[in-house]
């Protein structure tokens, strides 16, 4: 009943004829919207070429992070507004990169979903614990934490349109990936805190994600868990063949 949503995340990488090769050779691979949806997250010079190539296509480009405010006096950020108005449809925040060296915390990240929302912008809300965290008992407090303050305030609406990416950051960029079992436990946590925080129905119809060295060979083990409705994907996604084979496995 819930859709799967595959998004390769590029983090700072590729120049912008690479990729535009990467939406030609992918746009007319993908899985059809209807089965599953695809969505590129680009860096921001690329967005507006992508979305002009992608257009008529099944792919969808999302940006990697924004500001909370519409325009101001913020040197170096993007706005809601600017991303809107270039035709992205998706906006990743709260990745645990951009917590770890860029000072996001749970409180720009539930600006920036209600942010986000305002303008019409799915947001990929990124939750996850480290290794540490891990090994002291302490995940499933700290993502259901995560969790709650980056939804706080949403309607209920809101809630169940929004995308959350569970990733623990061991797992990123590592090889480690959970196992689907570790990642589907975590994910039922995470929806059983939305039915509990929100309602039924949200945590039903809320679309969790697993991200953290997802590849072509694990993502139908990982997709096939109760509670996994699709893969934010780091280096597997730089590839448009790889990109191809994670999208329709989402199918
Ligand atoms: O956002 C995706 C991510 O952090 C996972 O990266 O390279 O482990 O797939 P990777």
């Amino acid at each position: 009943m819930r859709k799967n949503v595959i998004a390769g995340n590029w983090k700072m990488n590729k120049v912008l004829s690479e990729a535009e090769q990467f939406v030609e050779e992918t746009k007319t691979r993908i899985p059809s919207e209807e089965k599953a949806e695809s969505i590129v997250c680009a860096p921001f010079p690329f967005l507006p070429v992508l979305v002009e190539k992608a257009k008529g296509s099944d792919l969808k480009v999302a940006a990697q992070n924004m500001h909370y405010e519409d325009n101001g006096a913020f040197t170096g950020e993007v706005s809601p507004v600017m991303l809107k108005d270039l035709g992205v449809t998706h906006v990743v925040l709260g990745h645990s990169e951009r917590r770890e060296y860029f000072a996001e915390t749970d409180e720009t990240v539930n600006k920036k979903a209600h942010a986000a929302f305002n303008h019409n912008l799915t947001p990929i809300i990124c939750v996850g614990e480290t290794l540490e965290q891990r090994e002291n008992n302490e995940t499933m407090n700290h993502v259901e934490a995560q969790v709650k303050q980056a939804l706080s305030g949403l309607t209920e609406e809101q809630v169940k349109a929004s995308i959350i990416a569970y990733e623990p950051i061991w797992a990123i960029g590592t090889g480690k990936t959970a196992t689907s079992e570790q990642a589907n436990e975590v994910c039922t946590h995470i929806r059983n805190v939305v039915k509990q925080f929100s309602s039924e129905e949200a945590g039903e119809a809320i679309r969790l994600q697993y991200g953290g060295s997802v590849k072509p060979a694990n993502v139908d083990e990982l997709l096939s868990q109760s509670d996994i409705d699709g893969a934010l994907v780091g280096g597997a996604s730089l590839e448009a063949d790889s990109f191809v084979q994670l999208a329709e496995a989402g199918a």
